[in-house]
């Protein structure tokens, strides 16, 4: 066979196994087998299947169970959720918890008590909003400080605050669920476990701080200069 005739031999194959059914398959009625069959129930769009997306049909055979074991966890109060995950634990790294040592008695006591000694909370600076939306009693059950509130009076332990954000932030709180807000701990097999707002949030000043980079780049900045 000369080089010119396998070439061409070539090229034919090419045509049959490549184009040949491509053809065919977007000639309509010309497949001639069922390959879709759900095609004969209607057409889906990208969009509505991807509406069944988050319907999970991986079968997971590994777990972080494990790797969870010694990490405090709860399971969130989400029943917006379709799903059952679990978040991160905070009660138990507040280190001045119980606050009932200290406030076993009414708060206007305490005050007047403390009057002229420096301010038992001195860390603390609200910087949440403005003083009129927010104050330490919008969050914070003045009769019980052991737990936190709602606006409008309900008691929430402090395991989950993430619903006392979610009064105000409730796009980030449906991001956070959905898990497009926040972070996954211990990878990402089942069961789900994410941080908690305050994990990552101060509730007193919540936003982040602009900050440097790390490390200053030093070969950016030879670029920039162009030497
Ligand atoms: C070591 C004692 C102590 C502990 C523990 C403590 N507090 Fe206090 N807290 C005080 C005193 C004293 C005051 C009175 C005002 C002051 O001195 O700042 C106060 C005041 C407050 C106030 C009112 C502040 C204001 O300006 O109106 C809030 C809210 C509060 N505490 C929350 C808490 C919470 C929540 C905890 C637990 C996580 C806690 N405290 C734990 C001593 C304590
Ligand atoms: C936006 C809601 C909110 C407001 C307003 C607020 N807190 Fe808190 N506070 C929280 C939450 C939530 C926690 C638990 C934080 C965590 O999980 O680490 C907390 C924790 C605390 C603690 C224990 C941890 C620590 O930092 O010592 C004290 C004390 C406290 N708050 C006092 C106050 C005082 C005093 C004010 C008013 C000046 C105030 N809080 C206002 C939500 C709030
Ligand atoms: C009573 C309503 C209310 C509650 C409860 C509340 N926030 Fe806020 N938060 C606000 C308002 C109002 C602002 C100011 C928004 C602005 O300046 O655009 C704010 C600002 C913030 C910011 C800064 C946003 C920015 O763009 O800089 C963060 C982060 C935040 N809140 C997180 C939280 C977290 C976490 C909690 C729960 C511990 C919480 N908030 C609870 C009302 C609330
Ligand atoms: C894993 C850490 C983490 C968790 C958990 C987290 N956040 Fe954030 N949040 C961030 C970061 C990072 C930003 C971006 C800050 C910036 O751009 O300056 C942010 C930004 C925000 C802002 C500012 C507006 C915006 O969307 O950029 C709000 C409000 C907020 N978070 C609320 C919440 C609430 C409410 C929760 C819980 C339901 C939550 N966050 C959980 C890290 C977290």
């Amino acid at each position: 066979m000369s080089m010119n005739n396998r070439v061409s031999h070539m090229i034919r194959a090419l045509i049959y196994v490549v184009l040949l059914p491509f053809a065919t398959s977007i000639m309509p009625g010309c497949s001639g087998h069922e390959e879709h069959p759900h095609q004969e129930k209607g057409h889906h769009s990208i969009v509505e299947q991807l509406r069944h997306a988050d319907k999970d049909t991986i079968e997971y055979e590994v777990s972080t169970e494990e790797l969870m074991a010694d990490i405090k966890k709860v399971l969130a109060q989400v029943p917006e959720s379709e799903k059952e995950f679990y978040v991160l634990e905070r009660q138990s790294m507040i280190k001045s918890y119980p606050c009932s040592n200290c406030h076993s008695v009414p708060l206007e006591e305490l005050k007047a008590e403390s009057k002229d000694k420096k301010k038992a909370h001195w860390n603390i600076e609200l910087v949440h909003a403005g003083s009129d939306a927010m104050e330490c009693s919008t969050c914070h059950d003045t009769n019980n400080l052991d737990q936190l509130k709602t606006i409008t009076g309900k008691a929430l332990t402090f395991d989950h605050s993430y619903k006392q954000c979610a009064q105000c932030h409730s796009q980030q709180y449906k991001d956070w669920i959905g898990g497009a807000h926040g972070k996954r701990v211990a990878g990402w097999a089942p069961p789900r476990l994410i941080y908690s707002c305050a994990s990552c949030h101060n509730p007193h000043s919540p936003a982040f701080k602009p900050r440097w980079p790390a490390r200053l780049n030093t070969q950016k900045l030879k670029e920039l200069n162009g030497k």
